[in-house]
């Protein structure tokens, strides 16, 4: 494989997980290939298994006004998940499919060389960060094999708790920042204790 269409054709004919059997279009993801920011979910819902794009669901339509709010374009950014086939009713990928798909996440990692990667949410944490809690580590860029990752909670768990809104709106703040910083890491304060008691699922 060498270059992004590549990698979404061979996603496109992959069977090497059960989730192929049940997907409506592969869903590899989207974005120019010199992206300096690319954004990690975790997998395909109803409507992106439908359209075969990522994103594009009511978390999509809150992803899509993060990245407005932060002075980015969508167009300018790469968006990708975890797997690249909808798990049905939208379960949790299950590890197995997480290591079926994970060649082509890392192609994909490869070719763009993205400045950040901000994972959303814990399976696309746990592909840089292992046994991290995301409650703990949310909002703090690190370096990670020469790369600078910020964690993220997942856009979809704001949908319905205002309080992770406020959390996520303000993590997203300090992306134009991160970007420019390139990879630099950052250690910026410890959330408070405050923070840690109010925020304490696991999304
Ligand atoms: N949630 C994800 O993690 N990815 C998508 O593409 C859509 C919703």
């Amino acid at each position: 494989m060498s270059s992004l269409e590549e990698v979404a054709q061979q996603v496109s004919v992959c069977t090497d997980c059960p989730l192929s059997k049940g997907r409506t279009k592969a869903v590899p993801g989207e974005g120019p290939a010199d992206a300096e920011i690319m954004f990690i979910g975790e997998g395909p819902g109803f409507h992106e298994d439908q359209q075969g794009r990522p994103f594009v669901g009511p978390a999509g339509q809150f992803l899509d006004q993060l990245i407005m709010s932060a002075g980015l374009k969508r167009e300018e950014v790469f968006i990708a998940n975890v797997v690249k086939c909808r798990p049905p009713n939208n379960r949790d990928p299950l590890p197995g499919e997480i290591a079926a798909c994970r060649k082509h996440l890392d192609k994909q990692i490869e070719l763009i060389n993205p400045k950040v990667v901000v994972t959303l949410g814990r399976y696309s944490m746990a592909r840089f960060l292992p046994n991290q809690t995301i409650g703990k580590i949310r909002g703090r860029a690190r370096s990670v094999e020469g790369r600078l990752i910020y964690p993220m909670y997942h856009p979809a768990a704001a949908l319905h708790n205002q309080n992770l809104r406020k959390v996520i709106e303000e993590d997203f703040k300090a992306i134009p920042g991160l970007v420019k910083q390139g990879a630099k890491e950052t250690q910026p304060e410890e959330p408070s204790v405050q923070q840690l008691s109010m925020f304490s699922q696991d999304q």
